[in-house]
Formats: C-alpha cells, sequence, structure tokens
C-alpha cells in the first residue's frame, strides 16, 4: 500500500485538508505552555487539521514537540486514532548534519517511541534531510524494517528531488513527501516534485505554506521581527531584501482584500490549489481558526497571482549556506 490508510483518507476529502504544523509551539524563544497547546492542538482536530507534523528537535530536548505530543495524547487518548502524526529526526541539530545511516535512523526512531511511550504511534517517519553520504535506498530500506517492526507506518521524504522519490518509491512505497511550498517558495512546482509526487499519487505535504509567517502581513518592517525570533538571521528577512519582499505580499494582500479574506487565507489556499496539504503553525486559537476556514480562489485569481510571482520574484535563499545545500537532494 502506497499510503498509510489514516494518510489516504484525509487526502482523498473533497475540500483539500490543512495539517498543522508544530514548530512555533515548541520554539525556544516563545514556547507555548502545554495546556495552551493542547487547546490549539484541539481546536486543530476539531476543525479537521488532523495531520500534525512534529519532531525530535522542534524545540529544546526536554520540551519538544513530541513531549506536547505526549502530553496531549496522555490527556484525550480518544484523539489517538484521529491524528495522523508525522516526526521527523535522523538529524543531528548540534551539528545541523542528517545522519541517515541505519544506526542513525534506527536511534532517532527509538527516541521518538520513548518521548511518546505508546501514547500515540508515529504514522509517518522521515528523515529531516537526505544525507549525502547514505545512499537514498539504504535509508528507506531500514524505515521499511521499521514499518515491518511495527515501530512506524509508514516512510515520508523532506526536501527531497524528483530522482529521489522515485529511488525511494521503489524500495519501498512512500506515505508522503513534505517540501516547502508557497507563494515565496515556488521551486517544486518546476523542478519535477509536484508533479512526480501527482504521477506516483503521494500524498504532497507543503510546509512553511506562510512563508515562515511573511505571508501573515506581520511583518512590515525588519523591527517587527521579534528580538532573538530566527528570522531576524533568515536570508529572505533581511534588510537589504525586506522591501523587495514586502511587495509581494502588499500585491497579495490587495487581492485578499477584494475577497473578504486575509493574506494567510489567499497563501493557505493557494497551496492547496496545488494539490498539496499545507501545514502551517500557530500559536494562538484564533490564527489557527483563520487558517483553517476555506476561502475560495477562482481560475482568474489564480492568474493574478502568477503575475504577481512572476513580476516580483522573491529576493533570499530559503535558509542559506549549508542549509542550503541539504535542499531538493
Ligand atoms: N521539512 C522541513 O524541513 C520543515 C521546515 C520548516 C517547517 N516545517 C513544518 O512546517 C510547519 C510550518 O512551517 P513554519 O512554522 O516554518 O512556517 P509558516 O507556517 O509558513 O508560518 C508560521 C508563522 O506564521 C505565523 N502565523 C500563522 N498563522 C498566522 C495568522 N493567522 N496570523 C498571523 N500570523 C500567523 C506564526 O506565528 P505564531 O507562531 O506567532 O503564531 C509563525 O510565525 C512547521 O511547524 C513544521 O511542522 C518543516
Amino acid at each position: 500500500m502506497g499510503r498509510t490508510a489514516a494518510l489516504s483518507s484525509i487526502t482523498d476529502k473533497p475540500v483539500g485538508p490543512v495539517g498543522y504544523g508544530m514548530m512555533s509551539l515548541t520554539r525556544p524563544w516563545a514556547p507555548v505552555e502545554y495546556a495552551e497547546a493542547a487547546k490549539i492542538m484541539k481546536t486543530a482536530l476539531a476543525k479537521g487539521a488532523n495531520f500534525w507534523n512534529g519532531s525530535l528537535f522542534y524545540g529544546p530536548p526536554h520540551a519538544n514537540s513530541l513531549q506536547v505530543l505526549k502530553y496531549y495524547f496522555d490527556q484525550y487518548p480518544e484523539d489517538s486514532d484521529k491524528v495522523v502524526l508525522s516526526i521527523k529526526g535522523a538529524y543531528d541539530v548540534s551539528t545541523f548534519t542528517p545522519n541517515c545511516s541505519p544506526e542513525g535512523i534506527r536511534t532517532s526512531v527509538e527516541e521518538a517511541l520513548r518521548v511518546l511511550d505508546g501514547a500515540k504511534k508515529i504514522d509517518v517517519f522521515e528523515c529531516a534531510r537526505v544525507d549525502p553520504n547514505v545512499p537514498i535506498e539504504t535509508s528507506i530500506r531500514t524505515l521499511a524494517e521499521l514499518v515491518a517492526e511495527g515501530k512506524i507506518g509508514g516512510i515520508s521524504l523532506s526536501e527531497v528531488s524528483a530522482a529521489t522519490i522515485r529511488r525511494a518509491h521503489a524500495v519501498h512505497p512512500i506515505s508522503a513527501v513534505e517540501i516547502e511550498l508557497s507563494l515565496f517558495t515556488t521551486d517544486a512546482l518546476t523542478n519535477g516534485v509536484v508533479a512526480t509526487c501527482h504521477e506516483l499519487d503521494i500524498p504532497l505535504i507543503a510546509y512553511s505554506p506562510l512563508g515562515r509567517g511573511w505571508l501573515t502581513g506581520q511583518f512590515r518592517r525588519y523591527e517587527d521581527i521579534p528580538e532573538n525570533d530566527f528570522r531576524r538571521f533568515s536570508p529572505r528577512f533581511q534588510p537589504a531584501v525586506f522591501g523587495e519582499n514586502l511587495k509581494v505580499v502588499e500585491a497579495v494582500e490587495n487581492i485578499a482584500k477584494r475577497k473578504g479574506v486575509t493574506v494567510g487565507q489567499v497563501a493557505i489556499t493557494w497551496v492547496r490549489h496545488h494539490g498539496a496539504i499545507p501545514i502551517p503553525s500557530a500559536t494562538r486559537v484564533e490564527r489557527l481558526l483563520e487558517n483553517c476556514t476555506d476561502v475560495q480562489l477562482s481560475e482568474e485569481d489564480m492568474e493574478e497571482i502568477q503575475k504577481i510571482l512572476d513580476r516580483l520574484p522573491v529576493q533570499g535563499e530559503r535558509y542559506g549556506g549549508h542549509h542550503e545545500k541539504l535542499l531538493f537532494q
């Protein structure tokens, strides 16, 4: 079977679903209290956002997304089968290096299972990045063994090229492919990744669908970025390109205003129009509700957006430096 049954059921919904990314719940510079996090997660599920995306390294080791998930599912065990949980790991955050060797993957999965402690199963597991030192076939064979052992439900890929998707899928059916896809990051539409997923019928998970917050309109000046927030160092938020990138937001905002919706809602709906499940993250219930509200984009709206993207190419790399080299491997 190419997908886990649960993943299949959410992607087969007539109206594209929205998932929930857990990164901002666990960000070290502004952590959310567990009880508040649980409230947001409960609301996400009630709104149909039942694809949850966490990792071993979202948040500090003692309070990362897995601890939040354990807290949640201890309180609401009845929700365990309602959520499709995707966990990424096999990545050393101290050196920012993937470790997708058989030992690296097994250590990571065992650690995730240890923290979850039976409160929730891992429906899909993914290596955060492809390890340039390990053939993808080796990594997938290890993950396939873990599926056979019942430790994970399926295999997902993150930041992969079209060629890697094909190689991986030939070893074991791939349940999902997670890529950055947004009005700020459209590469996957032209480099074959989206087309390959559609061809192979692999669900596409679109991470950072709000351009890491750019497409919410909350940043008008560089100084609007909170102190110590990683975006102060992120290439697309730097003062040299800030003004150019703001123009993209303002142009999409004009469309949103005309339609009586928010720029974020346009951004999320645009992702769904490309057949992907967006996984925005948010730390407030009202933001989650906004992100889960269906809005309509016509063919004319989509064309108008495309003209904006053609006219105003987003400036700056996604991550910069060493991190950039690990994308679309
Ligand atoms: N595979 C990968 O390599 C990878 C990389 C990055 C992220 N991801 C996944 O993708 C998820 C989402 O990505 P992301 O957090 O980087 O970016 P994002 O969802 O594009 O943007 C999140 C930012 O937007 C803000 N926001 C969300 N909804 C809002 C609203 N309605 N109004 C105003 N602001 C709003 C959030 O603010 P607050 O947090 O302050 O509410 C946060 O700062 C992550 O949680 C993670 O699961 C995967």
